[in-house]
């Protein structure tokens, strides 16, 4: 999926910045990031995602919500808000990332727990969708989507 180039410092800050521009419920912003560049730290990942090599091929960044904020936002920011605001940012990263001619990938199965423990993450930090960010090695399969009209309704369903 990726070639072995190596991606700039820079460029990763930059998905950082972008990241850091989506909106959040009350622009609360409780977010928090995680680079891993270390091959060793990236292969215990790779443990803990069923596998998933493309961990091991290139940098990631693992987004996360902070849940000591989350709470004030009562049920609704704990189940849902919380996870919606990754969601929205990792969105503007995949855009973004696309844009700028590198490759990523959203991979949302790994084992939670050994993914903090891995990452030593205090317990109010959830990991939620770890972004690898790479050179691809070939253009990307365009996968076709559902078609638009059976998914609309009017008015009502
Ligand atoms: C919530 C969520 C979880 C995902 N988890 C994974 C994953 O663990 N591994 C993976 O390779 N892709 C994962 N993906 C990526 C999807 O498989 C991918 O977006 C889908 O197959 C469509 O491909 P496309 O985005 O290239 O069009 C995930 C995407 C989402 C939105």
């Amino acid at each position: 999926m990726f070639t072995d180039q190596p991606v700039p410092g820079e460029a990763i800050n930059g998905v950082l910045l972008v990241a850091n521009l989506a909106s959040s419920a009350g622009n609360m912003q409780v977010r928090d990031f995680v680079v891993v560049k270390n091959e060793e730290t990236r292969r215990r990942l790779m443990a803990a995602n069923h596998d998933q090599h493309h961990i091991t091929d290139a940098p990631v960044v693992v987004c996360c919500a902070n849940m000591d904020h989350t709470i004030q936002c009562g049920l609704r920011g704990r189940n849902l808000y919380c996870m919606q605001n990754v969601a929205t940012l990792v969105e503007n990263m995949l855009i973004f990332i696309a844009a700028s001619g590198y490759g990523a990938c959203w991979i949302g199965a790994f084992d939670e727990k050994q993914v903090a423990d891995v990452l030593e993450l205090p317990v109010h930090i959830r990991p939620v969708t770890i972004v690898p960010i790479g050179v691809p090695s070939k253009d990307g399969d365009k996968l076709p989507r559902v078609k638009i009209e059976g998914l609309i309704r009017y008015e009502c369903w």
